[in-house]
């Protein structure tokens, strides 16, 4: 694979995530270049950020569903990466569930961050899912997207204390932390291993 790795980025919300990535290729941790930001929010500020980088920015139409990713929407946003020549797909904060039409045009290719040490507490808000059990620690973890909701291969996992008085924001800003330093350096792990490969 000549020149850098080229990342696409699927985003729901604020951002930071893609943020750190930005970071990380800027002062030069990551190698790489992402290419192509898409949301399922037009009002998403992570394409706010994106634009802001001078990244191509797009909004994903999920045909007027709220949670759904229709299996021909899921066709066009490949499509759209792949012209954009992506090589891996980051899902920072994307919440929907991703399927064959995406996991066939990239296979092995798109990763996720996720806010909890899989395979506990996947699904939505894992942080408040920590809290609510009483867990001790929790943490945050980046794996290969599958089929399923969180099931896939885990790449690399950080881990984070429950203190005495977190409640879920607490707890879920100091994971986005964790997460900040954990996601760029996974997706260097698999550059270099595709890099290889
Ligand atoms: C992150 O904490 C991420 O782990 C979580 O959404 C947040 C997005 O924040 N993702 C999930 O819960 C996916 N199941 P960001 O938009 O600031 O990166």
């Amino acid at each position: 694979m000549a020149g850098s790795i080229k990342l696409g980025v699927l985003g729901s919300g604020s951002g930071s995530n893609m943020q750190a990535i930005i970071d990380a290729i800027e002062s030069g941790d990551l190698h790489a270049e992402i290419v192509l930001v898409m949301s399922d929010y037009e009002d998403a500020y992570i394409l706010e950020r994106a634009r802001r980088a001078g990244i191509r920015a797009e909004v994903i139409d999920c045909g007027g569903y709220k949670t759904k990713f229709p299996d021909e929407r899921q066709a066009v946003v490949a499509s759209r990466l792949r012209d954009a020549g992506v090589d891996i797909v980051c899902l920072a904060g994307f919440m929907r569930l991703v399927k064959r039409p995406l996991l066939d045009v990239f296979p092995d290719r798109i990763l996720n961050i996720h806010p909890s040490l899989l395979p506990a507490y996947p699904g939505l808000m894992a942080w408040k899912q920590a809290v609510d059990a009483g867990a001790e620690e929790s943490g945050c973890t980046v794996h290969y997207v599958d089929a399923g909701m969180d099931t896939g291969p885990i790449i690399m996992q950080a881990r984070v204390p429950v203190l005495d008085g977190d409640d879920a924001a607490s707890l879920h800003a100091r994971i986005q932390v964790a997460e900040h330093g954990l996601y760029p350096k996974a997706i260097g792990q698999v550059a270099e291993e595709l890099c290889l490969g």
